[in-house]
Parts: structure tokens; C-alpha cells; sequence
């Protein structure tokens, strides 16, 4: 239970001697003015929140822009999480000690180096990685051409611009199909293609350079397909050290049974039963440890969180999709409920280059996350539909995704993924359950939810 005892917002235990303890923290914590700010505003952002609120040296907690979920967890400020000068004033003036980023936009604009070059901030830690690191995630021939450098396993690909349109014509006639073209830049999740067959291909490829997706298509990689289940693997690092969370599926089809558009995810399994831990050692030996090598061999800063998606191919090997710079959203709704450590302790110590001191305390159970979603997305969708039912949920947690208050209170939706209902439980299939009765429970208009969360497991 959280309560705030006036500017302090503090996790109520269940014992009173636990309570006089993180009290007497609190205090003493509120010497060193330990008020920390959380950028974003969505379903990962509201469970960073719940974590966050949940540590002894949290005195306050500051959302920028949050949601009407965050706010059970702090105070919501109405700045944009790429505003810098605005985050700068803000920051200074609320005596903040350290800046933690959700969404990868900060990051990929460049809020780490921002921090570190000016004057009043460079003491202040960001957790997230420099403008370079984040260009794991922003540049995918970035990345490719960083797993190739440090033979890190991943699909072959070649890169190719305007100037060398007709050579990628030529390179597609060579591949197999399918072929999967792939903007650059970001591209809000929409820019991977999967041709099924050549001339679909090429004139996907013509269209992306011309501008599909405006900048972040001026540069087009074309790569291998991989035939297998995906997964996703998530790392802290202080750029030398690091720890492994719990691994989490994501479910990225909006129909059931994998069907139908990309989206940002519908829902997720940690840990996805599939995953042994002779594949863990495997992708330990093979990539995370070649990529945290990778960043001191080529001088990148990065102190925060990788995303590694992985596919687990029919041949057996573990193959790298994709990097991202920051957690997964709706991973984070079903890997931070297990993770058991004070969150800003372990920020601390990643800051302070201390992370191989601790030890990373994982809840067994599993947890499923199901995301409620507005009918038509992610396709146009409706806003502002009244939600009811959430305090009818007892056996789950309820993460705000898209919502809004209006001036007297109302929780209505607010965008396309709309809430996160997640569940723990011993048995996997269990948790699933309990999130699907936990969904049936919420109501809005046009609520559209995957019913079959793990059905492939
Ligand atoms: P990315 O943004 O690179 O993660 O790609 C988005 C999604 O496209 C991934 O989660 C995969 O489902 C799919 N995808 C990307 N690259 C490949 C590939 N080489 N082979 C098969 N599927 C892929
Ligand atoms: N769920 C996919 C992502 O966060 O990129």
C-alpha cells in the first residue's frame, strides 16, 4: 500500500518495525534530498513508478509526464520527456538526484550527454545510455554493424541509401525469401517489413528510400530472415558490469494466434517456459558478454538498461533481432513485479560502478501481463471511452498504459494501449488465468484484448 505523509511518498509495509525502519529512512533520506525523476508516460513508465515508490531512498518521486497511474506512485509534472531545457529547470529546482528514463526517445535525442556536458547537471546520474549507446536502438545499421564487429550472432544484412538503390535491387534478387527490410531510423515500431516474395521486396524497398517512413527510411537494411520463437533478454550495465532480469515474451500480433498488424505488444510471459538455462548460458557466452566487451572496446558509455531481442531458431541457435536502449513495454509490467531488489539501490550501485556487488533477487512465480487495448488500434482508435471495473480487480495488477483524468476524476482511455493487467502465480498458466478474469473485470467501450497470452508456450 502506498501513502504519502506530506511532500513524502513511501511503500507501506507490513509490520510496524519494517514501517519505523523505512520512516526513519525516509528521514534520513530526505537530509540528502534524494527526489528522483521518471521520464515517460506509459504502461513501462507506471511500473518503473511502482518500483521506484517501493525504495527505502525514494523520499520523492517526480513523473514527467506520467499518467493517472503514476500518479498513485508521485507527482506527475507536466513536461514532455524531451523537453531538456524544461527537465533542466525542473530538475534544479526540485533538487533532484537522479534522472531515470523509460522510453527511448530521451535517449536517442541525447538527455545523457545533455546531463554530462552541463555545468549544474554532469553530478546529477541519468540511467540510460549516452546519445551513441541509445544508437542501438535509434540506427539499425548502427547495430548490425556493432554485432558484426564483436561477432555477436545475428542475421546477415547489408545496408543501402539512394546513392546505392540499384545495387540493393540487384542484392535483393539474391536473397531467399522471405526478405525483411528494415528502416534505419525509428519508426514508432511500424518500419520492419517481411516480404513474401522478391518483387514485393523491391518495390517495399523503393517506397521506404523514397520516404515510407520520411527520414528514418533513408537508410534501408535488408536482412536474412530467422524462422523461430522470439524472446527478449534484459541486461543493467555500468558499460563493464552487468546483470541479467528475468528474460519476458512479448506478443506483438494484435489478432490471437499471432495474427493480423504489428503493435507495440499485447501482452507478455516472464519467464517464457521455452527458455532453458543452458540457452541462458548460451546467450550469456555468445552476446551479452561480447556486447557489454563491445561497448568498452569502442569507448560507448552506457549505464542503464539493453533490451536484446532474440530469436531462438528451428536450427537451435540464439540469433539477435534487435537491440533497444531502455525495457520493453509490456515486458516491464511482467519482469519488474518479479524483481525484488530496491530498484534505486541498484541504480546506485550501477552509477557508482559497484553493480558486480549485488545480487539481483527474483521473485520464482511467473508473471503474464494482458494488454487492454481500444478497439481499432493499432489501426485509428476512439479516445476518452469511461473505464470502470478496476477496483473490482483483486488478484492483479493494473498498469495505466493510455488513460487520462478528466476535471472530475473520470478515468477515461487515452490511447491505443490502454491498461496492463498482470498476474503472478507459480504456474505460468495459472497467472494467464488470473489475468484473463482480471481483464474480463475492466470496462470501457471497444475493449479489445488477446485471449489466448501464451497460447504458442
Ligand atoms: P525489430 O524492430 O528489428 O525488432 O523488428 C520487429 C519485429 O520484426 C521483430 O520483433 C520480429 O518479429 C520481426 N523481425 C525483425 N527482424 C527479423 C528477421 N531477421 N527475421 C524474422 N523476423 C524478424
Ligand atoms: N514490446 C516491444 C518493445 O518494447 O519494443
Amino acid at each position: 500500500m502506498i501513502i504519502k505523509v506530506k511532500s513524502l511518498t513511501l511503500c507501506k509495509k507490513s509490520s510496524k518495525d519494517k514501517m519505523a525502519f523505512r520512516l526513519k529512512g525516509v528521514i534520513l533520506q530526505k537530509n540528502h534530498k534524494m527526489h528522483l525523476l521518471l521520464l515517460g508516460s506509459g504502461g513501462r513508465e507506471h511500473a518503473f513508478a511502482y518500483k521506484i515508490a517501493q525504495s527505502a531512498k525514494c523520499t520523492k518521486l517526480f513523473i514527467a509526464p506520467g499518467n493517472p497511474g503514476t500518479s498513485e506512485f508521485g507527482t506527475n509534472v507536466h513536461i514532455s520527456a524531451t523537453d531538456f531545457p524544461a527537465i533542466k529547470a525542473f530538475v534544479l529546482e526540485n533538487a533532484v538526484k537522479m534522472v531515470i528514463v523509460g522510453p527511448e526517445a530521451p535517449l536517442v535525442e541525447g538527455i545523457f550527454d545533455f546531463f554530462l556536458e552541463d555545468e549544474d547537471l554532469k553530478n546529477i546520474p541519468v540511467i540510460g545510455p549516452s546519445k551513441v549507446g541509445a544508437q542501438l536502438e535509434g540506427s539499425k545499421a548502427f547495430s548490425k554493424a556493432f554485432m558484426i564487429r564483436h561477432h555477436i550472432p545475428t542475421a546477415a544484412y547489408n545496408e543501402f541509401t539512394q546513392a546505392n538503390l540499384q545495387e540493393g535491387l540487384e542484392y535483393i534478387e539474391q536473397q531467399k525469401t522471405p526478405i525483411v527490410l528494415k528502416a534505419d531510423g525509428l519508426a514508432a515500431g511500424k518500419g520492419v517489413l517481411i516480404c513474401s516474395t522478391i518483387e514485393e521486396a523491391k518495390a517495399e524497398f523503393r517506397e521506404m528510400l523514397d520516404g515510407k517512413f520520411g527520414d528514418a527510411s533513408a537508410k534501408v537494411v535488408i536482412e536474412e530472415f530467422m524462422d523461430g520463437i522470439e524472446f527478449s533478454v534484459f541486461v543493467l550495465t555500468d558499460g563493464k558490469n552487468y546483470k541479467i532480469l528475468p528474460t519476458a515474451k512479448d506478443y506483438k500480433r494484435i489478432g490471437e494466434g499471432d495474427a493480423g498488424l504489428n503493435t507495440g505488444g499485447m501482452g507478455a510471459v516472464s519467464p517464457p517456459p521455452f527458455v532453458t538455462e543452458n540457452m541462458m548460458q548460451i546467450v550469456e557466452e555468445t552476446i551479452i558478454k561480447p556486447t557489454i566487451a563491445g561497448f568498452q572496446q569502442d569507448g560507448i558509455v552506457y549505464i542503464g538498461f539493453v533490451y536484446v531481442g532474440l530469436m531462438y531458431l528451428k536450427t537451435g541457435e540464439l540469433k539477435v533481432v534487435e537491440y533497444n536502449c531502455r525495457m520493453g513495454d509490456p515486458e516491464t509490467e511482467a519482469v519488474f513485479p518479479r524483481w525484488k531488489n530496491d530498484i534505486i539501490d541498484v541504480f546506485q550501485s550501477t552509477v557508482d560502478g559497484r553493480l558486480s556487488t549485488m545480487n539481483i533477487d527474483i521473485d520464482e512465480r511467473a508473471a503474464t501481463t494482458i494488454i487492454l487495448a481500444s478497439g481499432g488500434y493499432p489501426q485509428d482508435f476512439e479516445k476518452g471511452k469511461v473505464i470502470t471495473g478496476i477496483a473490482d480487480v483483486k488478484d492483479s495488477m493494473v498498469f495505466h498504459c493510455g488513460t487520462k483524468q478528466d476535471g472530475n476524476g473520470t478515468l477515461l482511455t487515452n490511447g491505443g494501449r490502454v491498461l496492463a493487467v498482470t498476474s503472478l502465480h507459480e504456474d505460468w498458466k495459472k497467472a494467464i488465468e488470473l489475468s484473463n478474469e482480471s481483464a474480463a473485470k475492466i470496462n470501457y467501450e471497444g475493449k479489445y484484448y488477446r485471449r489466448d497470452i501464451g497460447f504458442d508456450l
